[in-house]
């Protein structure tokens, strides 16, 4: 049969499936939005409460309101009782996002403070007590697994301030706090990327909003999107000082490059968060007086836009680069990064669920079926096998090598 001419988006670029009125990229000018304000002005005037009021909302708050919803997440901040036991039990190789994410989906199991509230009233309760709980889970379980008790939040601290007082016991100073709280903002809501969407998907089948904040986290999880500040850093370790650069990048130039904090699916001019982050990432730096990582992000940066590669190719800075020496200057953990971004982000993939809900309709795309038509049933005894049969070796649980290759990719795949 003749395969019909059909234009298949396989990453969906370009696919407008929804409206939305929380942000706005435009990506052949560098320009970023949240209901209107530029990201440029919020960076530097609004906090990260301010925003997720912003978004949740979709208009800025007057001081009086903006006050009722910090109190509102100060009050959701503490993990329950039962969920402490999970968090106890993890295993000592669960990763940060990996906790992050089984947390997360218990949480589900053990908050009934907002079922009685109407339908949309829920909704947001539950993303105001998950915006507030999700940094509790990240910063205790960086000190379970450091054999150091858990902090308890501190109601006097702002979102940002607190979450660096529940990782180090210290009330942070003030342009670390600063800082972080900027990084929040710029990354809380950001069109319609992909976990984003994800979540999006879910609430689309009026899933919960625990269900669409889980199905996030996994798709945030991946290296080609939430993962990128973590390989940006671990690339800057890996080149080690700012004159290894050269022969660094020569190398990487010699093969197939993939340089992590480069590049958009949008953005064909510089992220204009990478503008933000890249200042900040210098002040923290002079600050603490180590501009070590900076420096050498900084040339290798200059490497990469002059290289003819990179610029027929439209690639620029992106948002994760200069996030990576940033965070790495806060004394964040690079296996961290990606949970920090979640941190951020919640505020936005709820606000994006909330709207899914007040125009709702199950997204459910199509496929091109590419694959054989109307064969003859084999009844199972005319079968040929396709690996061969391994009599004494029988699959059992945690010895995968004792498996027939047949159950992982069949080979004809
Ligand atoms: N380093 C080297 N080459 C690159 C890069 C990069 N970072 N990004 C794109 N290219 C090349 C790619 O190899 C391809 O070349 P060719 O045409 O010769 O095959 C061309 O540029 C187009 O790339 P693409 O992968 O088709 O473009 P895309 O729109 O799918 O890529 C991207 C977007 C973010 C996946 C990609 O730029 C990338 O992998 N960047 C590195 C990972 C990274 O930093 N990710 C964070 C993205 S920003 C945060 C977010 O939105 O979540």
């Amino acid at each position: 049969m003749e395969t019909p001419t059909i234009d298949i988006k396989r990453g969906l670029e370009g696919v407008i499936f929804t409206e939305t009125r929380l942000s706005a990229i435009d990506g052949e000018v560098g320009k970023l939005s949240y209901c209107g304000y530029d990201i440029t002005d919020l960076a530097a005037k609004a906090s990260y409460e301010e925003t997720a009021f912003l978004l949740w909302y979709q208009r800025l708050p007057a001081g009086s309101e903006l006050e009722m919803l910090s109190d509102w997440l100060r009050a959701n901040r503490r993990l329950p009782k039962v969920v402490w036991g999970i968090m106890h039990s993890l295993p000592e190789q669960a990763t940060p996002m990996e906790a992050l994410r089984t947390v997360a989906s218990t949480l589900s199991m053990f908050d009934r403070a907002c079922v009685h509230q109407e339908e949309g009233g829920s909704s947001l309760c539950r993303a105001v007590s998950l915006t507030a709980k999700l940094p509790t889970i990240v910063a205790s379980f960086d000190r379970l697994r450091r054999d150091r008790p858990p902090i308890e939040p501190r109601a006097d601290l702002g979102h940002a301030a607190n979450f660096l007082y529940m990782m180090n016991g210290e009330e942070p100073d003030p342009v670390s706090a600063q800082a972080l709280e900027t990084y929040f903002v710029l990354l809380a809501d950001h069109g319609m990327n992909a976990s984003t969407f994800s979540a999006r998907v879910t609430a689309s089948t009026l899933g919960d909003v625990y269900s669409s904040v889980v199905t996030a986290l996994g798709t945030l999880k991946g290296p080609l999107h939430g993962g990128a500040s973590q390989r940006a850093m671990e690339q800057l370790l890996e080149i080690g000082s700012a004159k290894d650069v050269d022969a660094w990048f020569e190398q990487q130039m010699a093969g197939k490059p993939r340089l992590y904090g480069f590049g958009h699916r949008v953005y064909k001019v510089e992220d204009p968060r990478a503008t933000i982050l890249r200042q900040l990432a210098r002040d923290v730096a002079a600050r603490s007086g180590n501009t070590q990582w900076y420096d050498l992000a900084a040339r290798l940066e200059e490497r990469v836009l002059a290289h003819p590669y990179f610029q027929e190719r439209r690639i620029y800075t992106n948002v994760d680069y200069y996030t990576a020496p940033l965070l790495y200057a806060l004394d964040i953990p690079i296996d961290l990064f990606i949970p920090m971004f979640a941190l951020a982000r919640i505020s936005g993939w709820t606000a994006h669920m909330l709207e899914q809900q007040r125009h709702n309709r199950l997204i459910r795309p199509r496929a091109y079926y590419a694959g054989p038509r109307d064969l003859a049933w084999n009844e199972m005894i005319g079968r040929e096998p396709m690996v061969e049969a391994q009599p004494d070796a029988h699959c059992v649980a945690g010895r995968p090598a004792n498996c027939p290759a047949a159950l992982e990719v069949p080979p004809r795949f």
